[in-house]
């Protein structure tokens, strides 16, 4: 059994994994709630009892095991060396410790074995690369993936609570006929819009969140050689990120290879009958744990070209239940 931190635990990411710990019965002997002073004097319902949560602090973390972390970046970068420090491993969902080299990026689904090379901070990938690798992983292997173009479609839930409250304020105020709040987490209003700009701008002209495609993709699937060509794109849906993406691969392949390949894929499902208009969507994926794909055709003219629709919850898979099954593999891996 081990004894479990859960930093963060006001946060969007943070209460699905405080849920996803009751809901997998995971094997915590004690469980402490910590997020910032704002949050003092709040409590949080876990395994029927209401628990308080506590200001971080150095000191909160002696006795910790396991640390799931999801602050943002600029916290992560005092609070998990810290926590290292005082003996725990920790699971951090920011994107402080992604590209370092000596701090695994994992996604237990396709490379799980990187989990053993710990020092200390593991890092939890980006929600939108997340769910692409679990879809590519297996086609990789078999057809070897040279080039990626992919368009993201995210959920306000991936800008975390101040993100969800600014699309329902909009929403809200639109639909009364009053002048809507200014937009604050987001570029441009998000009611009835959709804004091409996630995180800060480069001087390149690509926006952060469409490199932690590129780079994380290449660090997590182990081969620095795959073409990744993102545009990321945020829209007022409430909760789950959906990707139109292309692959090119060095061997021919069809769409009923990837869907075979798929059917065997743990995490994976296809949802893909357009005679019945079925297809993967937000609102269906919310709550549930697995990658959805669909919309699975072969590229125009093209035999190693094939494109496909790819949804899936960005607090579940994306975030707190990738974090959480991090901590289960190091656990059945003896670590
Ligand atoms: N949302 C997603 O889909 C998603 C996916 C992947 C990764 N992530 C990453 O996960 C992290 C959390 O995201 P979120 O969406 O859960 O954000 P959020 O809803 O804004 O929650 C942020 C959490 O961090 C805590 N926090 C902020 N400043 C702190 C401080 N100085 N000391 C201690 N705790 C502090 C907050 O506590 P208070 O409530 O007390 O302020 C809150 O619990 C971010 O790094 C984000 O990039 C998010």
């Amino acid at each position: 059994m081990k004894r479990v931190g859960v930093l963060g635990a006001s946060g969007a990411v943070g209460e699905v994994m405080v849920r996803l710990l009751e809901q997998r019965a995971f094997p915590a002997s004690s469980v402490k709630f910590l997020a910032s002073p704002r949050s003092a004097g709040r409590t949080i319902r876990f395994a029927g009892e209401d628990h308080p949560i506590l200001p971080v602090s150095d000191k909160q973390f002696e006795g910790i095991d396991i640390l799931l972390s999801s602050t943002p970046a600029s916290v992560s970068r005092e609070t998990s060396p810290a926590a290292a420090r005082a003996g725990a491993v920790v699971i951090d969902n920011s994107s402080a410790w992604r590209m370092d080299p000596n701090v695994p990026l994992v996604v237990p689904e396709v490379n799980p074995h990187d989990i053993d090379k710990h020092q200390g901070i593991i890092a939890n990938p980006n929600c939108s690369t997340i769910q692409m690798v679990v879809a590519l992983k297996p086609l990789h292997e078999k057809f070897r993936i040279k080039r990626v173009i992919v368009s993201t479609y995210q959920a306000v839930s991936g800008a975390g609570q101040k993100g969800m409250s600014e699309l329902e304020d909009q929403v809200k105020a639109r639909l009364a006929g009053q002048s809507e709040p200014a937009p604050a987490k987001f570029a441009h209003p998000i009611a009835f819009n959709c804004v091409a700009q996630i995180d800060d701008f480069l001087d390149s002209g690509y926006t952060k969140e469409e490199m932690k495609m590129v780079n994380e993709t290449r660090k997590i699937m182990g081969d620095a050689s795959i073409q990744v060509q993102p545009t990321c794109i945020r829209v007022p849906v409430v909760n789950c990120h959906s990707e139109s993406i292309l692959i090119e691969c060095e061997k021919p392949l069809t769409p009923d290879d990837a869907r075979q390949i798929w059917a065997n894929s743990p995490g994976v499902i296809v949802d893909d009958d357009f005679r019945n208009r079925q297809h993967p969507n937000p609102r269906a994926a919310d709550g549930r744990d697995e990658v959805f794909v669909g919309r699975i055709r072969q590229e125009i003219d093209n035999p190693h070209g094939l494109l496909f629709w790819c949804v899936s919850d960005n607090l579940r898979k994306g975030a707190a239940l990738n974090a959480v099954q991090i901590a289960e593999t190091m656990i059945a891996r003896g670590l």
